[in-house]
């Protein structure tokens, strides 16, 4: 397994360009199945997640090809409709797949999905959503078997706003027979950008973005060109390195209203954010004050998909800081890591408490998950001396080239291959 090598305490300077986002990209891959025609993603990332994504692509029995940074997707062909549990394993979003494949074929079959190790991760309001579709759901064999004779539109009401189940409903129900009204729907940018790409593809959806979604059935999807939004999450994380490590790092490809809380609480922080249409500045001494308290929410609140590389932060902040995690059960697994770099960090539940010190010190440390594991790196290389992170595979599934867009702001960082 990979490690990168980190050499700490280099300031961060220039400009980073990100990537598309990868919450965005892989429901989009999904929806292309929705029809025969070509689509193309363009400026698609190369990281694990869409790779695996691909394959169950692939496996369905799609042509997708990779030209420079487009994918290219031929589904005409596909007549598989089932994802074999060793692809669904590897990849949560697998299970967006189900509403594609009951919108194309009707019928759909993947095992439990698997994912990041954050928590219990249930899939029940999908699977309540697609029966209030029409479909009939059972499990065989350790597949969860989705059937019906045709997608019937209806109205669906989420307990929670769910962003996989939102994706799941809005694939499922772009080609079912009549109007489906979606109320508590989340209402990431990610959401938006796939009604946008659905909408592109012929799809009448009314509202994403807002609590309320409604779509109109249609009969046929044609083919689509599309480039996805920038990954908010790559961008957050650059800034909140450069916070870390002191510095002038400028992210290009996102607004603030993607990372409004974010911004807020890194001027909490004594940090300097200065924006501009899809442009954001950020200026940091290095020497921070605690944000006394971060709760991650759906969209808009504080995305949980920063809350690790926030933590890491505050580890070398002045004060204290209470960090509540609402989405995932067991998101802290990176703790007892950073403790290992000299972070006075406790956890309870779901709250981490955590008193700053002065500067953390490199040790050898290990990636758990994604998120968490990019949080090791940012604390990497704020701190005194060296440290080894430990397989990266967690980390490229979610970061094309991090290393690389790193390096080029004056880390001192190398992957040492295993
Ligand atoms: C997506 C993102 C992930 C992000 C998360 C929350 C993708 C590929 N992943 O994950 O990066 O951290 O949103 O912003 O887009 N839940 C249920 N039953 C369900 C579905 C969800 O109880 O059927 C619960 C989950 O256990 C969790 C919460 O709802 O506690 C949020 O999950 P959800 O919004 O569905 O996250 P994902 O779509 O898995």
């Amino acid at each position: 397994m990979d490690k990168f090598v980190i050499e700490g305490g280099r300031r961060l300077m220039g400009t980073v360009r990100l990537q598309s986002a990868k919450n965005s990209v892989l429901p989009l891959l999904a929806a292309s199945i929705l029809t025969t025609e070509q689509v193309v993603l363009h400026e698609t990332p190369r990281i694990t997640d869409v790779a695996c994504m691909i394959q169950i692509l692939r496996e369905l029995g799609a042509e997708v090809r990779f030209e420079g940074d487009d994918v290219i997707i031929e589904s005409a062909d596909a007549s598989n409709h089932r994802i074999s549990s060793a692809l669904t394993r590897e990849l949560r979003s697998s299970v967006f797949m189900l509403g594609s494949l009951l919108a194309r074929f009707h019928r759909a079959a993947c095992a439990y999905p698997g994912g990041c190790d954050i928590g219990l991760r249930p899939i029940d309001l999908h699977l309540n959503a697609l029966k209030r579709l029409g479909v009939e759901i059972s499990e065989r064999d350790g597949y969860i078997v989705c059937e019906c004779e045709r997608l019937k539109g209806a109205e669906i009401v989420l307990d929670f706003p769910s962003v996989g189940a939102t994706e799941n409903i809005l694939l499922a129900a772009v080609m079912a027979e009549g109007r489906t009204v979606l109320e508590g729907a989340a209402k990431e940018p990610e959401i938006v950008d796939l009604a946008n790409f659905l909408n592109c593809m012929g799809a009448k959806v009314e509202g994403a973005g807002s609590d309320t979604v409604e779509i109109e059935g249609v009969q046929r999807l044609h083919g689509a060109s599309y480039t996805p939004v920038k990954d908010r999450i790559e961008a957050g994380s650059f800034l909140i390195g450069t916070a870390i490590c002191g510095g002038e790092v400028e992210v290009i490809g996102v607004h603030a209203d993607a990372l409004g809380l974010l911004l807020h609480k890194l001027r909490e922080n004594g940090c300097k954010i200065h924006t501009k249409n899809d442009k954001i500045k950020i200026a940091s001494t290095g020497r921070l004050k605690c944000n006394r308290r971060i709760e991650t929410m759906p969209f808009p609140g504080f995305p949980t998909d920063l809350q690790a590389q926030a933590t890491a932060l505050n580890c070398t902040a002045e004060g204290g800081a209470l960090i509540v995690e609402n989405l995932f059960e067991t998101r802290f697994k990176y703790a007892p890591e950073l403790r290992k770099m000299g972070a006075d960090i406790e956890v309870r539940e779901r709250t981490a408490f955590v008193r700053g010190v002065q500067r953390l010190h490199g040790a050898s440390v290990t990636c758990g998950d994604l998120r968490g594991g990019a949080a090791l790196v940012l604390a990497a290389l704020g701190a005194e001396g060296t440290s080894e992170v430990l397989d990266l595979s967690h980390v490229d599934r979610g970061y094309a080239d991090f290393e690389g867009k790193l390096k080029k702001l004056g880390a001192n960082i190398r992957r040492v291959r295993a």
